[in-house]
């Protein structure tokens, strides 16, 4: 049955999503139809297509009482939007239907786990509740389960906290079971990821804490993954109130990958490297799927708490999702690359090899929005050049600038001109290595991002654009002289 609250979503979304004409919205990033997005959710692989639900407000450009969004794929790069998924129309969700994510059951019905809030009247007031909510549908129609919540506060041990208790990922056993990690805070204020496990996928108990932080990565965990890769056991977390640290991290909300061991028996990870996933300005809460060919693929918000306030004028939607990206892991560090199927959008190849960059340098037929550029900076002649630069999505006046500092190994991401009138992080920097003497920068632009790839992922850096779209000018320069190879494929549906 379909709440008013979710038909009047429904109605609101076909009526004033169709008027957003496709020259408003990025090529291939997702965007909500209509209003409001942040975190990514339900990312799974089902029926034959992938699925991508979202936290979702349709009716205005803020975050309001959330709903899910929902799109479909086959190659998670175009995306056909279908009705919102859920609405917070039950007593388990009045609040909002928080973050979560989606399996396959065994009956093959498509399983929904979110955090639903709610308000607890309590002497003396009421204070807000997160609780672990399922909803079962068939990929497109989904009913919520009668004995929602599945997990409460009732569920926790003690020193736990049952208002910060959000952001179920789940995932099936290789024996049929159920499991989900799900972020809390613990008495020590501090972020922990807790893994609950289930017979069936309605029941649920709590087995362990897989992993706490002692105050040592930020406070409150957000949206927690877990997943093999490789030999190692990665948990992907986004922890609030983030401490910077070496220009691996900034402070604010933040992302981690930690890469580690798994003790099944005790349901304990012991971490041994930590590692910021992105190192841009707009990079949040990701999280990933398995694909049928068992590639792990993770995306992410391409925004972030701290820089989700400026909305560009006219806007009508709000928010994109990165775009999706293939995790490895090399020499015990994870890396990250576009998926393969971004190599069916080029059309158009320009290149040139070992071509000096000066003083200001432009290449003929270097230019555009939507595309997939390879940069390979040779670094073997020392002393050349201290700075050198390349800005995109610009002209004179506008561009997001891409600064590589050989002598301090800095990568820079500078986007002061790219359009945001309200301040905050503009600039962001990281640490990167010379391979082979070049580094190698792989930059896909779309219409409304720039995400920079180092080194065959070593490192991503991602920031929101907001530039007229008439500006595709890439001007690079150097205040040596740079040698570099350019590779550029213009992209298109
Ligand atoms: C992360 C987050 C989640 C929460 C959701 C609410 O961005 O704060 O923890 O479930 O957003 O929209």
């Amino acid at each position: 049955m379909t709440s008013e609250l979710l038909a009047k979503a429904h109605q609101y979304e076909t009526c004033y999503g169709a008027q957003i004409g496709e020259w408003e919205r990025p090529m291939f990033h997702l965007t909500p139809r209509v209003g409001w997005m942040n975190d990514p959710n339900g990312f799974s692989f089902y029926k034959g297509e992938y699925h991508m639900f979202y936290q979702y407000h349709p009716y205005t450009l803020q975050w309001g009482p959330m709903h899910w969004g929902h799109a479909v794929s086959r190659d998670m790069l175009h995306w056909k939007y279908l009705p919102a998924a859920m609405a917070p129309d039950t007593k388990a969700d009045h609040i909002g239907c928080f973050s979560g994510s989606a399996v396959e059951t065994a009956e093959g019905k498509h399983l929904l786990m979110y955090t639903g809030v709610h308000r607890k009247e309590m002497d003396g007031g009421c204070q807000e509740r997160q609780t672990q909510c399922l909803a079962l549908g068939d990929g497109i129609t989904y009913e919520k389960w009668k004995n929602n919540p599945v997990l409460t506060e009732d569920d926790l041990p003690e020193g736990f906290s049952p208002v910060d208790f959000r952001d179920p990922k789940l995932w099936r056993e290789s024996d049929g079971s159920y499991a989900c990690v799900v972020g809390n805070r613990t008495d020590d204020g501090s972020g922990a990821v807790l893994l609950f496990r289930s017979p069936d996928g309605l029941s649920w108990h709590f087995n362990s804490v897989l992993d706490r932080c002692r105050n040592e990565y930020g406070k409150m965990w957000e949206c927690p993954d877990f997943f093999p890769l490789g030999e190692q056991y990665v948990i992907v977390v986004s922890p609030q109130e983030m401490q910077a640290k070496d220009l691996e991290f900034y402070g604010g909300d933040g992302t981690m990958f930690l890469v580690g061991r798994y003790d099944r028996e005790k349901g304990k990870f012991v971490r041994d490297v930590v590692q910021a996933i992105d190192h841009g300005t707009d990079f949040y809460a990701p999280q990933t799927v398995l694909t049928p060919d068992g590639r792990r693929v993770m995306v992410g918000w391409l925004q972030n708490w701290g820089t989700s306030g400026f909305v560009p004028e006219g806007a009508r939607w709000h928010g994109q999702l990165t775009l999706p990206r293939e995790l490895t892991v090399r020499n015990g560090r994870i890396c990250q690359n576009p998926i393969r199927e971004l190599e069916t959008m080029r059309g158009n190849r320009t290149a040139y090899e070992s071509v000096t960059v000066g003083d200001h340098t432009v290449f003929p037929g270097i230019s555009g929005r939507e595309l997939d550029m390879t940069v390979t900076i040779h670094t073997d002649d020392e002393g050349l050049f201290s700075r050198f630069e390349m800005r995109a999505v610009g002209d004179e006046q506008w561009g997001v600038t891409i600064a590589y500092m050989p002598n301090s190994g800095i990568l820079e991401l500078r986007r002061v001109y790219a359009g945001n009138t309200q301040g905050g992080a503009q600039v962001r920097q990281c640490r990167v290595e010379n391979r082979d003497d070049r580094l190698k920068l792989r930059v896909i632009l779309d219409r409304f991002s720039v995400e920079v790839f180092v080194n065959d992922g070593e490192q991503a850096m991602t920031a929101a654009v907001d530039t007229p779209k008439a500006t595709g000018a890439i001007l690079f320069s150097s205040d040596g002289r740079t040698v570099i190879d350019v590779e550029k494929y213009e992209l298109s549906n």
